[in-house]
């Protein structure tokens, strides 16, 4: 299936949620670059993606390579209702958690993905979040961080408004305070976790400067 064909079916998924869920979905499948998270991810193996939302990402994931075995978590139990329902709707075996705040990657997984989540966090509980996502890989694992990049600077501006809002304001997303970490930060952590970093900026032919963190750990 192609990237677009995916997107649809996980649009459709939602088909039965409320309109204000139904569009931020699609807003989102609109504005993030998904495909680049699914084409980060194995194929095959048990996958994590912690805050996952209303599970967009994960149920693309799970639609896109079947030999992946999915688990979103989430501190929002309603978003992570609508997620059991969307995937219930769509036929895709997807486990959905709600956790505590203070949940941290655990356990073996062959890759965590952590999509626009990281910004949400303080300081203290985004690097417990990295060093635990680094520990709970299996060797040959790799974690795949979507982020928003603090540059290009006026790109950074349009992004931070428009979550400002979500947050602020149409109250999509929990989350009192942002803070955005450059990309280099957030590698810096993960090598000194002992994992082998790769950064893809995305923001090319984007409004938005989104950007990937690849940490593999050695097999
Ligand atoms: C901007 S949304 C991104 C959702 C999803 N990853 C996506 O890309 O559509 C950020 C999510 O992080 C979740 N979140 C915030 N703090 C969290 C925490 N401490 N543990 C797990 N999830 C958290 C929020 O509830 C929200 O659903």
């Amino acid at each position: 299936m192609t990237s677009e064909a995916i997107e649809a079916a996980v649009r459709t998924a939602f088909a039965g949620a409320p309109r204000r869920e139904r569009l931020h979905v699609a807003g989102r499948l609109r504005s993030c670059p998904v495909d680049a998270v699914g084409d980060a991810t194995p194929a095959v193996g048990r996958v994590l993606d912690f805050g996952c939302g209303h599970g967009a990402v994960a149920l693309y994931l799970a639609m896109q390579a079947s030999g992946r075995s999915v688990t979103g978590v989430d501190v929002d139990g309603d978003k992570i209702a609508l997620a059991r329902d969307a995937a219930s709707a769509a036929g895709v075996t997807v486990t959905f958690d709600e956790v505590a705040t203070d949940y941290r990657p655990k356990g073996e997984w062959d890759a965590i993905t952590i999509v626009d989540v990281l910004y949400l966090l303080d300081e203290a509980a985004r690097l417990e979040v990295i060093d635990g996502a680094a520990r709970a890989l299996a060797p040959g694992g790799v974690l795949v961080i979507k982020e928003i990049d603090v540059r290009p600077r006026w790109k950074f501006w349009i992004a931070a408004a428009q979550e400002l809002v979500a947050t602020k304001v149409l109250r999509i997303t929990a989350g009192s305070e942002m803070h955005w970490l450059p990309p280099g930060v957030i590698g810096a952590r993960l090598i000194g976790a002992g994992l082998k970093v790769e950064q893809r900026p995305l923001h090319h032919g984007r409004l938005h400067p989104h950007h990937l963190i690849l940490g593999r750990k050695p097999a």
